[in-house]
């Protein structure tokens, strides 16, 4: 056996540039938003991604906050979701007082199931907000063929996939009329709490900047065009403190390095699963290439042995794999709704036999994490699967 050592489910990569860049920043006295690290930090997205306008904010329930804006979002509207996400991907409509349609998953991907999505379409549809689960892309083309079909706008919730490309090798949303990301800790490149939120829909980009900016025209005044701002619109603080963009500065230098670490860590779960094929199903691996690396997951026959899968995991071996996401229709304000859990059957079942596994940068840079990970993973699954 391996020297036993205690994995985590994730630890936030640090940058050792960071340390300069963030004195630098604090240093400079500019400390609120979109000063010179935040720039720097788009400019780097930009060049890398070829992308539209791009806004920084403080997560990426801002952005979505923000996307929620820009699509008019009124009481009454409704949304079409999946229940299989993170809480903000319905708070950030209902704080408009949009109602959440909430819609199955496809079983092969954990994404929104395209082909239920018509069926769910009224003459309240205001917004489509598939996510990208795990980083693993939702099926954006056939959804932007029913966006175009009703004329109704696509916010896709990116918190997992930054990184993630189409078969262009563009961002696998830039098709999307809105996209938000998530810089929080626990995602591949973080700066603590962090988003961003991309505007391809040309005509909201003048709105963004003002609903970023508190409902003021700010930005007039950092281009020097006014030498006052003022209010003249809706809006909130959604911009991210420069001393973060310079964190994030940092990590997206590191982009790379990042990804290749985490690509070691998807690399050596697809062999060890490969020997278990036929008791458990994994992340889609078809389009290994184009995606971020951001999650692993293992779905089980039955509740019980993913159950016992974690707790053996833990016990045994000090490595700590995680449930991954309660739906949204069934908990406890998804019941207020008045959902039922057997509303989405396939949603409910997988919830309740998925595990994710633990994957950070670090671990990818590690032999010797990555070497006792397989020992301890290999003989969890033997006994767990005997
Ligand atoms: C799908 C999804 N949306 C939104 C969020 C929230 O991201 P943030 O913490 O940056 O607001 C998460 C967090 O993990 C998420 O998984």
């Amino acid at each position: 056996m391996p020297k036993p050592l205690t994995i985590p489910f994730n630890k936030p990569y640090i940058s050792t540039k960071c340390n300069d860049y963030m004195l630098k920043a604090y240093r400079s006295g500019k400390h609120c938003g979109n000063y010179d690290w935040t720039n720097k930090s788009i400019q780097l997205i930009k060049e890398k991604y070829n992308t539209s306008e791009i806004f920084l904010v403080p997560s990426c329930t801002a952005a979505l906050e923000m996307g929620a804006m820009l699509a008019g979002l009124k009481p009454g509207d409704e949304v079409i979701l999946p229940s299989y996400t993170f809480s903000s991907t319905v708070t950030s409509i209902m704080l408009f007082g949009a109602r959440p349609i909430f819609c199955d998953i496809n079983p092969s991907t954990m994404n929104i199931d395209v082909n239920q999505i018509k069926p769910l379409i009224t003459n309240k549809t205001k917004l489509l907000l598939p996510i990208d689960y795990a980083g693993v892309p939702c099926e954006l083309d056939k959804i932007k063929e029913i966006s175009n079909k009703y004329s109704i706008p696509v916010l896709v919730d990116s918190a997992q996939s930054f990184g993630s490309l189409d078969s262009n090798s563009k961002w696998c949303s830039s098709e999307a009329d809105l996209i938000a990301f998530s810089f929080h800790e626990t995602k591949n490149i973080s700066c603590g709490e962090g988003g961003a939120l991309v505007v391809n829909n040309k005509e909201w980009i003048e709105r963004a900047y003002i609903l970023q900016e508190k409902g003021t025209d700010r930005r007039n005044v950092l281009q020097g065009k006014l030498s006052k701002y003022h209010w003249v619109d809706y809006g909130s603080s959604y911009l991210l403190s420069d001393i973060l963009a310079s964190i994030l500065c940092g990590q997206l230098e590191d982009e790379k390095t990042i990804m290749s670490s985490r690509a070691n860590v998807t690399q050596l779960y697809s062999e060890i699963l490969r020997k278990f094929e036929n008791q458990v199903n994994v992340i889609d691996e078809s389009q290994k290439d184009k995606y971020n690396h951001h999650a692993y997951y293992i779905v089980f026959e039955s509740h019980q042995k993913r159950n016992y899968f974690i707790s053996l995991l833990q016990q045994d071996f000090k490595v700590s794999a995680y449930v991954g996401y309660s739906p949204l229709h069934s908990s406890p304000m998804g019941l207020k709704l008045g959902y039922k859990p057997s509303d989405l059957p396939v949603t409910q079942d997988l919830a309740n036999r998925i595990v994710r596994l633990p994957i950070y940068t670090e671990l990818g840079q590690s032999n010797n994490q990555l070497e006792y990970l397989k020992y301890a993973i290999e003989t969890t699954l033997l006994s767990v699967l005997k």
